[in-house]
């Protein structure tokens, strides 16, 4: 008797790179759920690029993995800095291993750094990205997996700012992630109501701010709240507490806050104080927003894979998911024009 033919069930990797953010996850278990109906088997690879260049880490996700996950942050796959360009034949060793590993797909969750690498691998590497960053700075995406909850969080705090600068009669400053860009400053300080917004497109100038805030007084404001991101510059410099870089080499920011507060201070007599949200913004469960994103854009890669269509990445456009050349999402994305215009209207 002819033995029945075993078909070969197909396997998809899947990574989550860079800093985590809430919504990870959903994309995660999206993936899964997909892929399983689909007939494939998810392989989850450990810490980003990491799990894939040092010994391979991996673990076949299986239904218990990813149950209980839609509302949970961080990432269940765990995340990394990791830079393969830093290791030596790191670019070959992705390929040694997704090979090793019997992979026919890789989807790659991650922000510039993290799609920048699967954008130097070879053109026929069946690759399929989604982007993800509380930055918000990936091109080609409306928003980036992270983001909303980022800005959710951000809103919240600036709420409870405002009571204790007008119990006080106080400037708070409150410093926000953003390193290239000013997205999450912008869209939660227009959300929260801030006096003044301070992002990296935008060159700090502390006389205009300080006589807004002289304005404001003026007015019978009695307080005043300010956003910064961390990466705008001062005199023209980005600000590092530590001066330590990453893999991708970049300087850890941290301390605007601090350095606009001291001449706000001294040139306006009020008294100020800076609260800094750092890590707190990446952390949480996500929003509502970003859970939908995530497992949206994770049935769509799977859907991909399914269809053969690879070096693309799956983006946001307007309501729609859609699908473009991996090429489009380098680049800069700068806030919104038309955002920090409106949120100027209320800096007077
Ligand atoms: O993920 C982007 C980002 O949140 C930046 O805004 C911030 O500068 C950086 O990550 C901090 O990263 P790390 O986790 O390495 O401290």
């Amino acid at each position: 008797m002819a033995k029945a033919k075993s078909k070969k069930i197909k396997q998809i990797g899947v990574l989550t790179g860079g800093g985590d953010c809430p919504g990870l996850n959903a994309a995660i278990r999206a993936i899964f759920k997909k892929g399983e109906q689909l007939g494939f088997e998810i392989i989850g690879i450990k810490d980003g690029w990491e799990g894939l260049i040092k010994k391979p880490n991996t673990k076949k996700l299986k239904e218990a993995d990813v149950r209980g996950i839609l509302n949970k942050g961080g990432t269940i796959l765990g995340s990394s800095r990791y830079n393969p360009l830093k290791i030596k034949n790191g670019m070959k060793k992705i390929v040694e291993s997704f090979k090793k590993l019997k992979l026919s797909a890789l989807i790659v969750i991650g922000g510039d750094d993290t799609l920048g690498i699967g954008r130097k691998l070879p053109k026929n590497f069946p690759i399929i990205a989604i982007p993800k960053t509380v930055d918000n700075d990936v091109k080609g995406t409306d928003f980036c997996i992270g983001f909303w909850t980022a800005v959710q969080t951000a809103t919240e705090a600036i709420d409870r700012l405002h009571s204790t600068a007008e119990s006080h009669h106080r400037v708070m400053i409150l410093e926000v992630m953003g390193r290239r860009f000013g997205w999450i400053a912008a869209y939660a300080g227009l959300a929260g109501g801030a006096d003044y917004i301070l992002i990296p497109e935008v060159p700090i100038d502390i006389e205009k701010l300080c006589q807004t805030v002289r304005e404001r007084r003026k007015k019978g404001k009695r307080f005043s709240i300010i956003v910064v991101s961390e990466g705008a510059k001062f005199q023209g410099k980005l600000v590092s507490k530590t001066g330590q870089t990453d893999l991708f080499g970049h300087l850890q920011l941290g301390g605007i806050g601090d350095r606009i507060a001291e001449l706000v201070g001294k040139e306006t007599g009020i008294e100020v104080r800076v609260v800094s949200l750092g890590h707190i913004l990446r952390g949480g469960s996500p929003s509502a927003f970003d859970r939908i994103l995530g497992t949206r854009l994770g049935i769509k890669a799977v859907d991909c894979v399914a269809k053969g269509k690879f070096q693309k990445a799956v983006v946001l456009k307007g309501n729609k998911i859609l699908l473009i050349p991996l090429s489009k999402i380098e680049g800069q994305k700068k806030v919104n024009p038309d955002i920090y215009k409106t949120a100027k209207v209320f800096f007077h």
